[in-house]
């Protein structure tokens, strides 16, 4: 199992446990980084006077690599009109829910192009690994991270976004399928969502660029994980198979929810947060699916998200709550995360070794 994404980190497993905002733990992180893969924490929701006390968190739980992941999304434009259409689409919601109607959206993320202080925890945290989600970092903050000794991560989600990851100075590329779950890494989504698979993208990523590929996106066994080095991958990045750790910071109600019906058929949607994500389908989403393109940018729409979600959560239905979850969502776990990564990287070993006999007679003749 040793890849150019084992060797480069220093690592038994070519396994990524997922950096998850409001999922993913230091408790989760350093399990998965003690069980041999990589654990990653999501510091994009968080300010960094939190991001410190994560970071502080999963380093005294293990001294082996881990990923700090921030959001590295461009500062939402502000467009009146836009927002104010899209609270008044949001009335009958609020009205439901015996709620005044918000009277505007709070930019409620920092992108940590626009933050100074994450900048200047993570160069002095100095982490194995910093990765970016939604766009290039800095040029400035990048080349600091790199001198503190920092690998780099960028997630990619066409050869283009790969190509400006590995002349932007990145060391791996997270190439992420439309089957992932959660926030699509795409670098602006006006320009459009390329929404190409994961069989596809990973040979495509690898023949633009020469850096290792990390492939994320509805990988939920060792079967996935093997396919994915079978097609030129240097490792697995998994999260919805994580949601249902004990590590995990998400309710119980996410993880039920993605092994149930509507955990078959999640959609994309960017009616949430203004950015492409898929998860479980809403009552929001099913409602503003004829109108996302319409969403002010993210994350302003998110606040109005929440706040539905917040109200409508002492009902005990899940009807706003967002379940971010990929395309094999059914398949996700619940054992603890080491377990978890010991029982992916037997079963991906056992595909491995024989892969032969895995192939039809006929197919081995020829
Ligand atoms: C609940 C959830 C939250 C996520 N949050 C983040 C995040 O904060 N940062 C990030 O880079 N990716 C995030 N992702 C995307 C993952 O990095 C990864 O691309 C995805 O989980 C892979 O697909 P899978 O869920 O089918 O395994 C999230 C995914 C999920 C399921």
């Amino acid at each position: 199992m040793r890849t150019a994404l084992t060797e480069l980190l220093g690592i038994d497993l070519p396994i990524v446990q997922a950096p998850m905002a409001g999922v993913s733990t230091p408790a989760m992180a350093a399990a998965a980084s003690n069980a041999g893969a990589l654990g990653s924490i999501s510091v994009g929701a968080m300010n960094a006077a939190a991001a410190g006390e994560a970071i502080a968190a999963l380093k005294s739980a293990t001294n082996r690599p881990v990923n700090v992941n921030v959001f590295t999304h461009r500062k939402p434009k502000r467009e009146e009109d836009r927002e104010s259409a899209w609270l008044k689409a949001l009335e009958p919601h609020f009205a439901a829910l015996g709620m005044e109607t918000p009277a505007d959206l709070p930019e409620i993320y920092t992108s940590f192009n626009d933050d100074p202080e994450m900048q200047r925890l993570l160069i002095e945290a100095r982490p194995a690994v910093v990765s970016f989600h939604f766009g290039l970092p800095e040029p400035g903050a990048a080349a600091a991270l790199k001198q503190a000794g920092c690998l780099l991560f960028c997630t990619a989600t066409t050869p283009a976004e790969a190509v400006a990851a590995e002349k932007a100075g990145m060391d791996v590329i997270v190439a992420q399928g439309y089957e992932a779950g959660g926030h699509r890494g795409v670098f602006d989504p006006d320009a459009g969502d390329a929404q190409i698979g994961l069989f596809a993208l990973i040979p495509l990523i690898n023949t633009a660029v020469s850096l290792p590929v990390v492939a994320a996106g509805g990988i939920a066994n060792g079967a996935g994980i093997a396919a994915a080095l079978t097609l030129g991958a240097d490792g697995a990045q998994m999260g919805t198979v994580f949601v249902g750790c004990p590590e995990s910071a998400a309710p119980d109600l996410h993880w039920r929810t993605l092994k149930g019906p509507l955990g078959a058929a999640t959609e994309v949607t960017r009616a949430v947060s203004g950015r492409p994500a898929r998860g479980v389908v809403n009552r929001l989403m099913a409602d503003l699916r004829e109108r996302q393109t319409a969403a002010p940018e993210y994350p302003l729409p998110y606040a109005a998200a929440k706040a539905l979600a917040a109200a409508a959560r002492p009902t005990g239905a899940p009807d706003y709550e967002t379940f971010f979850g990929g395309q094999a969502a059914p398949l996700t776990r619940s054992a603890p995360a080491a377990e978890l990564i010991a029982d992916l990287a037997a079963e991906c070993q056992e595909i491995l070794a024989n892969a032969p006999q895995y192939l039809a007679p006929d197919t081995q003749q020829a």
